[in-house]
């Protein structure tokens, strides 16, 4: 039987993870937003969200605060910046980095905003729908509570688009095939589905932006792609233990000798909210 949703990504129950894995989580999402590349998504991202000064924004699925924190910088003292997570750890580690910048923290599920109709001018939701079971009941919430000409910015991946080099032939497809049915979201193609699904609730000048990420060094990967990162621990895997210390050793090799490639798509994709 196919593992549960929660059983394949620890970001969508936070709460309930062990010390060490909820350690682990905390410490990827905020090694995650300082890597180059991801800041190279969070760029598109701003020029698709064009946040302004006096603007009221939503972060959905907020995390530690981070990009909360970065809006808030940008709508200024006259604006405001609503965070939302539904993690109580993670709203907490959030709170002990909060800069007195014009963020409200708020608990929640990004599927039953506690917000009233046309609450906010815009909203970001990065990295989030994919570990969300109905990530359109979630877009529907989003675009209740943006304004008419309001803008909706999704960040998410395709892990579809997962591509490595460097390790030997077929290594790499028998461990995709593993961390592909048991590791990964199960909705691994919400990236590219993203503009459909704004299309299709009837947002305007809909704007999807591919961003391929590229690393070239497993350490740089591994922030960002749990199957190469050493600290995931093999009860997470789901996989034969011999396969992933062959996988991780041929990793090392790989990067050794200078060969080690991964690529991964991350989608930006914004609209309008009509009206
Ligand atoms: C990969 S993290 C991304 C965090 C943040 N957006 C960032 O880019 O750093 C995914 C986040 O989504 C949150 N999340 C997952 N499902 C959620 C839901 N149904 N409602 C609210 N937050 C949710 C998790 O708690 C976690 O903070």
């Amino acid at each position: 039987m196919e593992p549960a949703q929660k059983d394949r990504t620890p970001f969508s129950d936070i709460d309930a993870l062990s010390a060490q894995m909820s350690e682990i989580v905390l410490d990827a999402i905020v090694a995650m937003g300082r890597h180059p590349e991801i800041q190279r998504v969070r760029r598109v991202a701003f020029d698709s969200l064009r946040p302004a000064t006096g603007q009221r924004l939503l972060d959905a699925g907020s995390g530690t605060g981070e990009v909360a924190r970065l809006l808030a910088a940008r709508v200024g003292a006259s604006g405001e910046v609503v965070a939302v997570d539904h993690s109580t750890s993670l709203t907490a580690a959030a709170l002990t980095r909060h800069d007195g910048s014009n963020v409200r923290y708020m608990l929640g599920d990004v599927r039953a905003l506690d917000l009233p109709d046309n609450a906010v001018d815009g909203v970001w939701c990065e990295r989030v729908l994919q570990h969300v079971e109905g990530a359109d009941q979630a877009i529907a919430e989003m675009i209740r509570v943006t304004r008419p000409g309001g803008r909706l910015c999704l960040v998410d991946t395709d892990w579809d688009s997962l591509g490595f080099d460097g390790m030997p032939a077929g290594l790499g497809d028998a461990v995709l095939a593993h961390v592909r049915s048991h590791f990964i979201p199960r909705q691994q193609d919400m990236g590219r589905t993203l503009r459909r699904r704004l299309v299709a609730a009837g947002l305007s000048r809909v704007s999807p932006t591919p961003v391929t990420c590229l690393f070239t060094t497993p350490a740089s990967a591994a922030v960002v792609l749990p199957m190469v990162n050493p600290r995931v621990p093999a009860e997470s895997w789901a996989t034969p233990p011999g396969l992933r210390d062959e996988w991780l050793a041929s990793i090392d090799a790989a990067g050794a000798s200078g060969t080690f490639l991964a690529v991964l798509t991350i989608w930006v994709v914004a609209g309008t909210v009509p009206g």
